[in-house]
């Protein structure tokens, strides 16, 4: 199964982090690195397995490279029913009780098309020692472990 991956970013650290889950996934999965800014809702398929890496601005908003994909959301209205997304989003405690909300709306706007989300989602924290690449390596992992783990439960 193909991944897609997106990122939404604002100053370009969920781009490395996105390019560096594409490194460790399996060759067999195909990733492929999308900023959310240049993909159509209309490209999404069931057929590919989403992770979408998206950081969080303004108060518990998404940055602005993910908002034109979440005004298509909204607007075209996709039926997303069969698609499964992990989400592996950025943030910082500083911000309290908005902390990686960015990555939450994403997940719930997918969710509300009929998306499914699989695996633990991933909240990176700014405040913290661990850089944002080694925590989404890491995470990458587990996510790899649930998609083969269905796709041999699915034959
Ligand atoms: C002006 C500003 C507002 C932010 N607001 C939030 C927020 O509300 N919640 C949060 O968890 N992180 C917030 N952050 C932290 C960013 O999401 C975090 O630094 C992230 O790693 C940036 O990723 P990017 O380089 O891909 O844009 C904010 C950062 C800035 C500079």
């Amino acid at each position: 199964m193909s991944v897609v991956i997106l990122y939404g970013t604002e100053t370009g650290t969920s781009e490395l982090v996105a390019d560096a889950i594409a490194d460790v996934l399996p060759a067999d999965h195909d990733p492929s690195v999308y900023d959310m800014s240049e993909f159509a809702v209309e490209d999404l398929s069931a057929d590919d397995f989403l992770i979408v890496v998206c950081a969080t601005y303004g108060e518990g908003e998404l940055p602005t490279g993910a908002a034109p994909f979440a005004e298509e959301l909204d607007s075209v209205e996709p039926d997303l029913d069969g698609l499964r997304f992990a989400v592996f989003g950025l943030g910082d405690t500083v911000y309290d009780d908005t902390f990686n909300r960015g990555g939450e709306i994403i997940a719930e706007m997918l969710t509300k098309r009929g998306a499914v989300q699989v695996g633990e989602h991933g909240r990176h924290d700014g405040s913290s020692s661990i850089k944002p690449t080694a925590q989404a390596e890491e995470w990458a992992g587990t996510v790899v472990a649930v998609i083969e783990a269905e796709q041999v439960a699915a034959g």
